[in-house]
């Protein structure tokens, strides 16, 4: 019944479009909703969006740091227990959903999907060094106060480094959901082919999957416990103008954590220029896509087109490590004992 949509993506609304899917027939969600942030809604709109002139999300004409609605989370939570509901309903029993956040309405998302009747069963960290800080001085207004010139001075003296609370955000939690399973997780797996975590995926350096990964070499420690490997730069493609491409590596670790063959689904609602669908095809396994807007999905079919299946073949059963980390042997400096102490 899902035939029109497999191995492609459709535009329009998710909500809509997942009423259409057929219930208990998907194996995985693996999505990066709108965050509802700025002008990151659930109509996202790509030329809106385009204008966003900074890193940090930033409205050209609203200055960073000066925009927070407490309805935004309140819009988000009631848009993503709709959008959970629907997910519950596709999802074969024990499939899990996982979905990326950002920290700030991450308890909103939960709590949504929570209440739609999933199991919240962890948090995965995507751990990065690297971000725009957007903290903003407050020197610009003490200077338009109504206030003589030395008091504003002083004032500045004062505040001097003290900025408005916006922390440099440093990683995203992605929930993994699950929906409850029918009987025993044996019984679950036997009848759906879902409901476990295949332990035979490694991390880092051999290491059991954990639920801390990191796309960037940080430090000889951390990259050998929770390193998947560094985007390409190829892998975004370089007509790629989605502003929230995800690493093809962390959609390929849960993809492959998750689904058990190459018959499993892999669904993503919000599939922007389509990492999830990607990382699916490339894993042999099949994917439906959704977005709103026509721009991103040009930019998807683009990327599907040049991606390969290059595991073809693949069988969960004979397959011991799935995640190709550390192809080539990584070479570190080597850290003194003060350095390593500092780093754990
Ligand atoms: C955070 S982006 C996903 C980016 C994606 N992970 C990637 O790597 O390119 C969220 C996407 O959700 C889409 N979107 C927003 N509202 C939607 C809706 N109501 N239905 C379907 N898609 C929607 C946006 O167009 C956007 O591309």
């Amino acid at each position: 019944m899902n035939g029109e949509y497999l191995n492609k993506i459709t535009h329009g609304d998710a909500l809509q479009i997942l009423s259409k899917l057929e219930s208990k027939s998907i194996d995985l969600v693996l999505t990066d909703p709108p965050y509802f942030l700025d002008k990151m809604d659930n109509a996202w709109n790509a030329r809106k969006v385009g204008s966003i002139t900074d890193y940090c999300h930033t409205i050209k004409s609203l200055p960073p740091g000066m925009k927070f609605d407490k309805e935004q989370g309140k819009k988000f939570y009631e848009w993503y227990y709709q959008v959970a509901k629907e997910v519950l309903r596709a999802l074969k029993p024990g499939g899990f959903f996982f979905s990326f956040s950002s920290p700030r309405l991450y308890h909103r998302m939960v709590s949504a999907m929570d209440d739609a009747g999933f199991l919240i069963r962890d948090c995965f960290i995507w751990l990065y060094t690297q971000n725009q800080p957007k903290a903003m001085s407050l020197n610009h207004f003490i200077e338009r106060l109504n206030e003589d010139k030395e008091t504003r001075d002083d004032l500045i003296k004062q505040l001097n480094g003290w900025k408005t609370p916006q922390i440099k955000s440093c990683f995203e939690p992605i929930v993994m959901a699950q929906k409850e399973p029918d009987g025993t997780f044996l019984e679950n797996f036997r009848k759906y082919n879902v409901g476990l975590l295949n332990t035979n995926v490694k991390i880092g350096q051999e290491m059991f999957p954990s639920n801390v990964v990191s796309t960037n070499k940080i430090n000889e420690i951390v990259d050998k416990c929770f390193l998947i490997s560094k985007p390409d730069k190829k892998e975004k493609g370089d007509f790629n103008l989605h502003r929230t491409v995800k690493p093809l590596s962390l959609c390929e670790y849960i993809i492959n954590l998750t689904t058990y063959s190459n018959e499993a689904v892999v669904l993503d609602p919000f599939a922007g220029s389509g990492t999830t669908l990607v990382a699916a095809k490339k894993l042999g396994r099949k994917f439906i896509g959704i977005d709103i807007n026509k721009e991103y999905i040009e930019i998807s079919k683009r990327r599907l087109k040049s991606s390969e299946v290059d595991c073809s073949g693949y069988n969960a059963v004979s397959t011991e490590k799935q995640l190709r980390i550390f192809d080539k042997t990584v070479k570190y400096k080597k850290l003194n004992k003060r350095k390593i102490a500092k780093a754990v």
